[in-house]
């Protein structure tokens, strides 16, 4: 006896059927549903499903696989239940283990015979990467969105803040003094690869694996090639097996969310580094700031914190696909199941991040009279007092050793720094050591100087506007 299993004789499945109804004599255990259903977060594909759903039903009705007047029902079945979902209406049934059933059990329901035969020359195999790469394609867009606006602010406020300047660090040790914009920049331009990737990795998910089936493809004669331009693909998969197991573009895209993670988390370190007493270079705004619930005078970083931390779930969230898909023979496995999670959750993560970063530091205070007089730290001039030296001559190892000389002579209280300088380089010291002074010298390609950062705003500009119209292109 199969008291559930079978399907009526409309062909839907009755209410706890399953799509295998057929095979199997007895319905599933509930605890293998509980196990293995994936609906309650692959909801998110549903829009997907249904775009991709009516691609197929116009490719049988192409192939003569179904009649005219069934293909406008299936659409129109499509459409109802699509309008269903949307407005939270759509009732799920026990037997519902992924969206992709729950879908064609409603098509099924509301269209009878022609619903059962959607699922015509498809398995849910190909269906799913199908849905999954159209989810991904637009999803990394809208990251990448996320991402120019994060730039835009950090240009917005390079512009801003001018010609301020703030020690650049190596070994967190005061090293030579930058324009504060070129600091802000250099955020900016690590997001630029970050776009860069994440736009990369859209490219290679731009590839429709509708028509592989469930491995092998299939006797009846559909055309790949048109469903995947119909639903506006670059391509169509080469190789069934292939199309069918490929994660490649869930883990591409994890990585370009990992490390985009990566530089959000290092952004955020030096957003509680800079806001710390100690240092006292930003101030948050108060609605971007936190209080304490014990200690009545604290403010606190936690936004910058959070956007430090959410690069380890980032980061393991790549780490656990990869071993996931590590040692899964061809093709299609139900461990590929566990590709959304992980994708799902990084997607949100990132962009929860962006935003919240672009908001702190769009509305963040620089104190530049501290960075200025943390800049002007005569110490921070050494390098170009050698180079002063340099200019006139001198071996750069020779040089090097004299200034070092003077920094001890310093340090041992011998003299004032900036004296001691001018007896070993001459009168030029005075000015090398003047406020700005280190930094006006500055003027290498891509350097940290006024007139390199000049020029390196412009390229900044026109490599946002670039990547904006990149961005638009897709929309
Ligand atoms: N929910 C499944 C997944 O995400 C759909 C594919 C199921 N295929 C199968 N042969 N059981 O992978």
């Amino acid at each position: 006896m199969k008291p559930d299993a079978n399907p009526d004789e409309s062909g839907a499945p009755t209410v706890s059927g399953t799509l295998w109804a057929g095979r199997l004599d007895v319905a599933p255990a509930d605890e293998l549903m509980s196990f293995t259903v994936s609906l309650p977060y692959d909801r998110l594909l549903a829009a997907d499903d249904i775009a991709a759903s009516h691609a197929h039903v116009r490719g049988l009705v192409r192939a003569g696989l179904l009649s005219d007047a069934d293909g406008v029902a299936v659409a129109a079945a499509l459409d109802a239940t699509a309008a269903e979902l949307a407005t939270d209406e759509f009732a799920f049934a026990p037997g519902d283990e992924d969206i992709h059933t729950a879908i064609e059990r409603r098509v099924t329901e509301l269209a009878g015979t022609a619903g059962a035969r959607l699922h015509t020359a498809r398995s849910r195999n190909d269906q799913v990467a199908c849905d999954l790469r159209l989810f991904v394609k637009r999803e990394l867009a809208a990251v990448a969105r996320g991402v120019l606006g994060l730039q835009q602010v950090l240009a917005e406020r390079a512009a801003e803040v001018g010609e301020a300047r703030v020690p650049a660090y190596t070994h967190l040790q005061r090293a030579q003094p930058v324009l504060l914009a070129h600091h802000l920049l250099a955020h900016g331009w690590a997001l630029a690869r970050d776009l860069d990737r994440l736009l990369d990795a859209r490219r290679r998910a731009d590839v429709s694996p509708l028509g592989a089936g469930a491995s092998a493809g299939t006797s009846l004669p559909i055309d790949p090639d048109a469903t995947a331009a119909d639903l506006g693909f670059a391509a169509r998969f080469e190789n069934s097996l292939d199309a069918v197991s490929d994660r490649d573009f869930v883990a591409e895209s994890l990585f370009a969310l990992a490390l985009a993670g990566v530089h959000l988390s290092r952004l955020g370190e030096e957003i509680v580094w800079w806001s710390s007493e100690e240092v006292r270079f930003l101030r948050l705004d108060d609605a971007w700031a936190t209080g304490s619930s014990m200690m009545p005078q604290k403010k606190n970083p936690d936004v910058a914190e959070l956007a430090r931390a959410r690069a380890g779930r980032l980061i393991g969230n790549l780490t656990g696909l990869l071993a996931t898909l590590k040692g899964l023979p061809l093709a299609y496995n139900r461990d590929l199941q566990e590709d959304k999670e992980p994708l799902f959750d990084s997607l949100a993560q990132a962009r929860g991040a962006l935003v919240a970063l672009a908001g702190l530091l769009g509305t963040a205070s620089f104190d530049e009279a501290r960075m200025a007089a943390a800049a002007d730290d005569p110490f921070l001039a050494a390098t170009d007092l050698a180079e002063v030296l340099v200019s006139r001559g001198v071996p750069f190892r020779q040089a090097h050793e004299r200034i070092a000389g003077v920094v001890r002579a310093a340090l041992a209280g011998e003299g004032d720094f900036a004296e001691l300088a001018a007896t070993e380089v001459g009168p030029e010291a005075v000015e090398v050591l003047s406020p700005g002074g280190s930094l006006a010298r500055r003027t290498s390609p891509g350097g940290g100087g006024a007139g390199p950062v000049a020029v390196q705003r412009e390229r900044f500009a026109a490599r946002l506007a670039a990547d904006a119209a990149r961005l638009a292109a897709l929309e």
